[in-house]
């Protein structure tokens, strides 16, 4: 085991990140898989777009109301996983998701497209809707009353931060059948540790 504190994870990801997404594009490097504990009580996951990272953590938006967001409300721990394909790459991330601060919620509101903006005010994602026309007459009314007039964000709108407690980089070498795993873990003095290993994929 091999460990190190000089690195700092973010740093690690925000070059990867860079690289992934320069070299294949196709990879879609800011889409990441999210699970959590669902309200059933089974792991869940789904797709959400990597919007922002900071020192702090990754920032996703979402709809508050939808299954996800009663979940996390009820347990806010989280996975990350970024599958990059292409590039033989993943990164696997564990952490708290937090809501951000409405200000930066609503600046991030405020730089969608006017149609995303709507979205947000059709519907309570995960909700059930019977049709496809009850969604274009909502999307419609919605058109109406915010014509010519800026549309705020809803209340139940807005984004999270995962703050990592864990985070994992993992490099498939599929000409040996081996993965490199370089491992960040967060110590209470809030420094990184990290260790590298090797094993066989
Ligand atoms: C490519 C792609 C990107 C997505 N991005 C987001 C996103 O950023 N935020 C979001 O809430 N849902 C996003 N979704 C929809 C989610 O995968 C999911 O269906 C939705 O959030 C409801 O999930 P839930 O019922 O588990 O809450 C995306 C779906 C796809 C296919």
């Amino acid at each position: 085991m091999n460990i190190a504190n000089d690195h700092n994870p973010i740093e690690y990801f925000q070059k990867w990140f860079h690289e992934v997404d320069k070299a294949h594009p196709e990879d879609e490097a800011n889409a990441m898989l999210l699970s959590n504990k669902g309200l059933d009580g089974f792991p869940k996951s789904r797709i959400v777009l990597l919007k922002r990272f900071t020192w702090e953590g990754f920032i996703f938006f979402t709809n508050y109301n939808s299954e996800k967001g009663k979940a996390i409300a009820k347990d806010n721990n989280v996975s990350v996983l970024f599958n990059w394909i292409k590039s033989k790459r993943e990164v696997l991330i564990s952490g708290k998701a937090e809501k951000l601060p409405e200000n930066l919620s609503e600046g991030y509101f405020e730089s969608r497209p006017e149609r995303s903006k709507l979205s947000a005010w059709v519907s309570n994602q995960s909700e059930v809707i019977t049709s496809r026309k009850i969604l274009e007459d909502r999307l419609k009314a919605y058109e109406v009353q915010f014509q010519n007039k800026t549309i705020p964000k809803p209340a139940y709108w807005g984004g999270y931060i995962i703050k990592p407690s864990q985070i994992e980089f993992i490099e498939h070498d599929p000409l040996v059948g081996f993965k490199r795993i370089t491992k960040y873990m967060l110590r209470p003095d809030y420094s990184w540790s990290k260790n590298i290993k090797y094993c066989q994929d």
